[in-house]
């Protein structure tokens, strides 16, 4: 147990200077089948091998090893956006349950290694789903259900899967998401794919394949409730989760078994410092890297129960969040500030409504947290006596990285504050060199830690890349993100690096949106910038060129945002649309962002316009937004 920052200190001094030692104690934690020969290899940077020699299984350490002291324990508390449907697992039944999947799934021929794409909605067999994968060395791959079907496409093909997992439908805001119509899309462009298991979930009329699709709730009639757990190898896959980067292509993340397990397992220990009677609530998606980490993984491996809710947060009223944490007497309650500046534009009746009286911890994640929601959080939500635990990380980093602990860490509100154990963070120059304090840089980990990526799926060459070539000398993780140190050491995010904006917590890369535009008939050329947006942190922005013919105005704008919505999903939709003759460019022919960021924010645009190849451009553009 820490107490006290100079006890934080010691212990991560300790971490960083003798990380094997450090992580090979948290690992004695769990069931192994075989304890590992070395905790670190990086012999081989950027391809880093933790545990190895050692064999194990997630899936057996989340569920196997509570059984005997917590089988009566709720695992999994379930609320459905129908307000009456509610469900509550405990660890003995979501045990059975993952058991008798994982036999359905060799049933059907899957083998260790096999890909699993899963589209699903947030309900409780999409859990079981993956722990069911990770029983039998199955890698999942969860596409995230607000994705479209050419989406879908994209992240089955590029991972090969010869199953999907999917449901009937879904509900949000009380509307019927038809799943599994758009898997049917989908799968007409996805030659790997045998099967498809369908879930009934909101019991609307689908069209079931001969052959192809299997209902769940036949395949699991009969399935045995004993499946033991494969034996592992370490550094065996557990799953991929797609992230965009800056080219048109997502970026396969993948992450392996054991330092996966041991890195979600201590931050979620000591970040949301878990007790025993905890009910825990991370209000991510499963399909964002949050929800495997915070909602799934993290909590199971330590025997807390966790809370699922399926809808939206203002469905059927605003209050809905906050009547559940009443309901279920929540104690740790982890969200986005997009979700928290939606609730102060909501007001503060909503919550004065309910009894908040049972939280005790609150969490953050996704973007930078403005001063004005970390208050507003404080005082509405924690009642003014709830630490705020503002944590940074990433896809690629698989858990927590920046982040305070609480009751330990003083918080300045905005500020991560700092690394957790293992985590070698700093701020650097363009040559890699450490930056004074209060100089913005490049945030880089100049170590290795248990649940980093350890590759983009079928692209070892873009992974060193994109991560690692930029400090390839020093051996750095480059995040993508900026940040800068202040007086008193405590990190602050300043935002991307690269064309990736942050949308609702989630990263979206303009030249996906780019793309999707351009496939419109009626588009020649686009560009998407992010602007500062009230609830959404950053907005979509795109300016179009329109070729010969089509006209411009309310009806082609709301039928591009559309099809963006139809090629990728309802986040990438265009907030703005801007039409323009022509993009400003620079003499090379770049197209200059920073003004056209400019435009989307409404303000003026300062320093060097004279690389600009016509200035022309840029005030017809502006006169433009005056008509
Ligand atoms: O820019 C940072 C921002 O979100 C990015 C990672 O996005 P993603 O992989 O989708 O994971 C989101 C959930 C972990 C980062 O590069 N970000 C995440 N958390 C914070 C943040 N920016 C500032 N403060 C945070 N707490």
């Amino acid at each position: 147990m820490i107490r006290t920052q100079e006890e934080y200190q010691q212990l991560y001094r300790k971490s960083i200077d003798l990380p094997e030692k450090f992580w090979g104690d948290v690992a004695s934690e769990f069931h192994w089948f075989r304890k590992w020969d070395r905790v670190l290899n990086w012999e081989n940077p950027p391809f880093a091998k933790w545990f190895e020699g050692g064999k194990t299984n997630l899936s057996y350490n989340c569920l196997d090893r509570h059984l005997a002291a917590r089988g009566n324990k709720p695992a999994i508390i379930w609320e459905g956006e129908p307000n009456e449907d509610r469900r509550v697992l405990t660890y003995a039944e979501l045990h059975r349950e993952v058991c008798k999947f994982a036999n359905v799934l060799l049933n059907q021929g899957v083998k260790a290694g096999d890909t699993i794409a899963i589209y699903m909605p947030l309900v409780p067999e999409l859990a079981i789903a993956m722990l069911a994968c990770a029983r039998i060395g199955a890698i999942h791959s969860i596409i995230f259900g607000g994705f479209s079907a050419p989406a879908l496409v994209d992240r089955i093909n590029d991972a090969s899967s010869k199953f999907v997992i999917t449901a009937d439908g879904s509900w949000r805001r009380g509307n019927l998401i038809e799943l599994k119509k758009i898997v049917d899309d989908a799968l007409k462009n996805t030659p790997t794919v045998k099967n498809c298991i369908v879930l009934r979930r909101a019991a609307n009329a689908i069209d079931m394949v001969s052959g192809r699709d299997l209902w769940w709730h036949d395949v699991m009639t009969g399935a045995s409730e004993y499946c033991s757990a494969a034996e592992l190898d370490s550094e065996h896959p557990l799953f991929i989760l797609y992230t965009s980067g800056s080219t048109g292509k997502p970026k396969g993340i993948l992450h392996t078994t054991a330092g996966y397990m041991v890195g979600t397992h201590l931050t979620t220990k000591y970040v949301f410092d878990l007790r025993e009677q905890d009910v825990y609530w991370c209000t991510a998606d499963i399909g964002w890297v949050t929800g495997h980490s915070y909602v799934v993984y993290g909590p199971l491996s330590n025997g807390a129960t966790t809370l699922m809710y399926e809808g939206a947060p203002n469905y059927p009223d605003v209050d809905r969040f906050w009547s559940i944490v009443e309901r279920y007497k929540v104690n740790v309650f982890y969200t986005a500030p997009t979700a928290i500046r939606a609730f102060m534009k909501w007001g503060n009746e909503a919550p004065k409504k309910h009894d908040l009286s049972s939280l005790r911890l609150l969490g953050s994640v996704g973007e930078p947290i403005n001063p004005e929601a970390w208050i507003w959080y404080h005082e509405i939500i924690g009642g003014g006596r709830c630490p705020i635990v503002d944590t940074w990380w990433q896809t690629e980093t698989g858990g927590i990285m920046i982040t305070p602990l609480p009751g330990i860490t003083p918080t300045k509100p905005g500020s991560a504050t700092f690394p957790f154990f293992g985590v070698d963070a700093a701020v650097v120059d363009d040559k890699g060199e450490e930056l004074p304090l209060g100089q913005g840089g490049f945030l880089v980990i100049r170590k290795p830690w248990p649940s980093m990526l350890r590759t983009l799926w079928g692209d070892d060459a873009r992974f060193r890349e994109v991560y690692w070539a930029r400090f390839a000398d020093k051996g750095y993780y480059m995040a993508g993100d900026g940040a800068v140190r202040d007086e008193d050491g405590y990190f602050w995010i300043l935002g991307r690096i690269d064309d990736v904006l942050n949308v609702s917590g989630h990263r979206l890369s303009t030249m996906e949106v780019e793309s999707a535009l351009v496939a419109h008939e009626a588009v020649v050329e686009a560009a998407v910038v992010g602007f500062n947006h009230e609830v959404k942190g950053e907005g979509v922005a795109a300016f179009v060129t329109l070729g010969p013919g089509f006209e411009k105005g309310t009806k082609m704008a709301d039928a591009l945002k559309k099809h963006v919505r139809d090629m990728i999903g309802a986040i990438a939709a265009p907030d703005q649309i801007h039409f323009s003759e022509a993009l400003p460019k620079t003499r090379s022919g770049k197209i200059m962002r920073r003004l056209l960021r400019d435009v989307a924010n409404g303000v003026e645009s300062k320093g060097d316009m004279t690389t600009l190849e016509d200035l022309n451009v840029l005030a017809k553009l502006r006169q433009q937004e005056e008509e």
